[in-house]
């Protein structure tokens, strides 16, 4: 697949339906992940890869309301890092960026690979962490809902893509812009 149709194509749909994760899907998102830039190579990410039934029904437990879309997952991936772990320039800290970077990665392998990627904050990183065995020094930066899109779920907000900024809003050639903040579909 095209980086540019991947690109189109991820949504983070919430009607999920249920699929196989197999250990050679986790380990191309990984692969895609650890291939991404980072500050001084540094790669500060990890994930956990939670597919077992047992795990995924103890992992509603951390869910916020609003994010219970989320129990039709087939595997959510804990998404962490640590400040140390990376560099710190002045006041720069790099390690949520370059994590950033290598989730982007696997986000569009996982469109690749025909499944769908849901970015979530709304979790509580404490009850992840006692959950999943996680030492208390990793910060739990997000999760990630993995799963196959449902042809049968009819969910509001999964029809069309959230409307995305105006381009003049997001960048500007030569020197700083200051454009109206007005939202277009693109
Ligand atoms: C860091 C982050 C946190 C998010 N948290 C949630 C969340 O808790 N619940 C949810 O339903 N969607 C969440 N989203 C999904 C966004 O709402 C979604 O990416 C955005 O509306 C754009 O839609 P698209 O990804 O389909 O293009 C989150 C996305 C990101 C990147």
């Amino acid at each position: 697949m095209k980086v540019q149709l991947a690109i189109q194509k991820r949504r983070s749909y919430r009607g999920l339906e249920p699929i196989v994760i197999a250990d050679n899907m986790i380990k191309e998102l990984a692969t895609a992940a650890s291939l991404a830039p980072s500050c001084y190579n540094n790669q500060p990410w990890k994930f956990i890869f939670v597919r077992s039934k047992e795990q995924l029904k103890k992992m509603k437990a951390v869910m916020n309301k609003g994010n219970e879309w989320t129990f039709s997952a087939s595997c959510i991936i804990a998404v962490m890092s640590k400040k140390e772990l990376d560099c710190v320039i002045k006041d720069r800290e790099y390690y949520l960026f370059d994590t950033g970077l290598g989730v982007g990665q696997l986000l569009l392998k996982a469109t690749e690979l025909g499944l769908v990627t849901h970015v979530i904050a709304g979790y509580s990183p404490d009850k992840t962490k006692e959950i999943l065995n996680v030492p208390e020094e990793w910060n739990v930066i997000a999760l990630i809902a993995l799963g196959k899109k449902s042809k049968k779920k009819k969910i509001i907000g999964d029809e069309s893509r959230p409307e995305r900024l105006a381009l003049q809003y997001v960048y500007s050639i030569d020197e700083y812009s200051k454009k109206l903040n007005k939202k277009v579909k693109h």
